[in-house]
């Protein structure tokens, strides 16, 4: 039997309507911020994410799924949603429309990293990223919405941690004094760290190890030689975080995996994950939209894992429609019953799914399947009453029945449903 890709699992219809509810929800929320919705291609030029993502980072070094076409141009399946946005914002020229856009997408995104809970290879983000701001109110704005993604999934024991990563005038000099600090300690950090001491210092911040986090007690954070503009931003974020009653800690070991970050970079973590905690992260990104080409903008934006969020949410799962079966009690009954679901599935349009459950072997194992189903009606149609020109409606819930005629049905349905006719 030949199997999916490694952490590239499959969503049936069991977990799709939990997703479907998700999606639902999101955009939502998402557009009642104002976001519109961006699509843009699963496969991009490799070069965008090189470019953007950062040369030295874990997705570009060791996580891209990255192919060369037939015409030997190297492409790669998306890690990220953000490098594409600011490819198309580029690209089509948005700037030139309008001075401020708030995009959100949702769909797979690909990383070849070691599947775990919580990790896949192909997963799903849905992201927001406002395009055009410098306002400190936008990063609450941006951060608040995060924070209602987990209000409205009920997330368990949600945690907003926020930081900043500083801009090019003050982490260059910083980086100096983390380079210094971390290299005079250099052998007794683990070897991803040492690797990363000369390649991407700020990532070693990051490591799970204790014995590194020991050894990082006392090293110098970015937080803490911020410039006079980084500081200011950063103080105006958490005063409007305060008056805006968003719970939120400081983290200055914040650093996130990705070089394109500035300023404001925040981390929303939750329960019964284990490891992999961070539900959705983000931040500012002020320089992206010009290194690939465009004009000197400013940016803020975030991406939720959609498994992570659907894994700590306790939301429970609505049934959306109630469901009806139709039952033929034998073979000589199973076409008309056939016809009447068509009928009643007409009649009631999305106010109900309509089945009829054929080739069902005793009355007994097709009212198991009803339940299952999580069916409200049945309709049971026997010898006797397709003589009689009637069917009975059995309602699941109550247990009462009652026999209608045939060519009634609908309008019994319609009145239980309260649907007029059209
Ligand atoms: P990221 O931190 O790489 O940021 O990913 C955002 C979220 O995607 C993570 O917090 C996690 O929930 C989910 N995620 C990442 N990798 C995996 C995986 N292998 N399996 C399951 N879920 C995963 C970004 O991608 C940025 N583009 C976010 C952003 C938008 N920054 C600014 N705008």
């Amino acid at each position: 039997m030949i199997q999916s890709l490694k952490g590239m699992p499959d969503l049936l219809p069991v977990d799709t309507l939990r997703w479907q509810q998700a999606e639902h929800k999101l955009r939502r929320l998402f557009e009642s911020y104002g976001f519109g919705e961006i699509r843009t291609p699963f496969l991009e030029p490799t070069e965008l994410f090189s470019r953007s993502v950062g040369e030295s980072t874990d997705i570009v070094e060791k996580e891209m799924y990255t192919f060369i076409d037939k015409n030997g141009e190297s492409i790669t399946l998306r890690p990220e949603g953000t490098a594409s946005v600011v490819r198309a914002y580029n690209q089509n020229n948005l700037a030139h429309l309008q001075s401020l856009w708030k995009l959100y997408y949702l769909g797979p995104m690909f990383r070849h990293e070691r599947p775990q809970k919580g990790r896949y290879r192909q997963f799903y983000q849905v992201g927001a990223e406002v395009i055009g701001s410098m306002n400190p109110l936008v990063d609450v704005e941006v951060i608040q919405l995060l924070y209602e993604v987990g209000k409205a999934f009920d997330i368990e024991s949600p945690l907003m941690q926020i930081n900043s990563v500083g801009d090019a005038t003050c982490r260059m000099p910083y980086r100096e004094k983390l380079v210094s600090f971390l290299g005079a300690r250099k052998s007794e950090f683990c070897e991803t760290c040492q690797k990363r001491i000369d390649a991407n210092p700020m990532r070693v911040l990051d490591c799970k190890n204790p014995n590194c986090q020991a050894l990082l007690e006392t090293a110098p954070m970015m937080l803490d030689h911020l410039c006079d503009p980084c500081k200011d931003h950063f103080s105006k974020v958490t005063r409007a975080l305060d008056t805006s009653k968003i719970p939120y800690v400081v983290n200055k070991k914040i650093v996130r995996g990705l070089d394109y970050y500035t300023k404001t970079a925040f981390e929303m973590t939750g329960g019964g994950l284990g490891a992999q905690n961070t539900v959705g992260a983000g931040g500012r990104y002020d320089n992206l939209i010009e290194e690939t080409g465009g004009k000197p903008t400013p940016a803020i934006g975030f991406a939720i894992g959609m498994e992570r969020l659907l894994l700590s949410s306790r939301a429970a799962l609505v049934r959306p429609v109630t469901r009806i079966d139709v039952i033929p009690l034998d073979t000589p009954q199973a076409e008309t019953a056939f016809l009447i679901a068509n009928r009643v599935r007409q009649a009631l349009g999305d106010h109900a799914v309509v089945t009829t459950l054929l080739d069902q072997t005793s009355f007994k194992s097709a009212l198991r399947l009803a339940n299952k189903n999580e069916s409200t009606y049945v309709l049971i149609l026997g010898e006797n009453e397709l003589q009689k020109n009637t069917i009975m409606l059995k309602n699941l819930r109550d247990h009462t029945q009652k026999e209608v005629t045939i060519s009634d049905i609908e309008n019994v349905l319609m009145g239980e449903f309260n649907v007029r006719p059209a």
